[in-house]
């Protein structure tokens, strides 16, 4: 029997700590479904500075190294998904007592829904700071970001951030 893992998130945009995890969840599951949520309800404030495409495209450049990774959006349920693509197990990085606290409760009410698991891996330590959300602060504001994110990433996010100024 094949087992797969979905390793769900947004992705905007998909930064070195989602892909240390993804790397690792390939290691340990036959196939890995990195899927993209495309409808999340979240507050107003979580809108996209990328596309689902751009961000489907920009995982896909980034997973070439395992061959058992394939990237696929969804909306809805993650737990839907799953079943959609049968998956046994979301896998999902923990970088601290935060993250702790949100994926706990979204991984019992996972449970709740399905049999699927949640597999939680810990962030590499040097990635512990890290987010999509951080990442597009500091480089809004001029930061350097080049050691949180794959170079393709870096100038999709420089190129987006400029044409975002020029907009005013
Ligand atoms: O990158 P994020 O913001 O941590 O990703 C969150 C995501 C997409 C994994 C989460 O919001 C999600 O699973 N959304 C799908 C809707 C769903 O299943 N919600 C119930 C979770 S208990």
């Amino acid at each position: 029997m094949v087992r797969r893992a979905v390793c769900p998130g947004s992705f905007d945009p998909v930064t070195n700590g989602h892909i240390d995890i993804i790397g690792r969840a390939a290691a340990l599951f036959d196939e890995v479904i990195v899927g993209v949520g495309v409808n999340r309800s979240k507050s107003a404030s979580s809108s996209k500075l990328f596309t689902a495409d751009e961000r489907m495209a920009m995982i896909r450049d980034a997973v070439t190294p395992w061959p058992n990774v394939r990237v696929e959006g969804f909306s809805g349920l993650v737990t839907e998904f799953c079943r959609e693509v049968g998956a046994v197990a979301i896998v999902k990085g923990l970088r601290g007592s935060s993250d702790y606290d949100y994926e706990l409760q979204m991984a019992q009410m996972n449970s709740h829904l399905t049999d699927v698991e949640t597999v939680f891996l810990m962030t590499d330590p040097g990635m512990s700071f890290v987010s999509s959300s951080l990442v597009k602060e500091v480089a809004s504001f001029g930061g350097d970001v080049a050691d949180f994110v794959p170079a393709h990433v870096l100038t999709a996010l420089t190129q987006r951030l400029a044409e975002r100024r020029e907009q005013g």
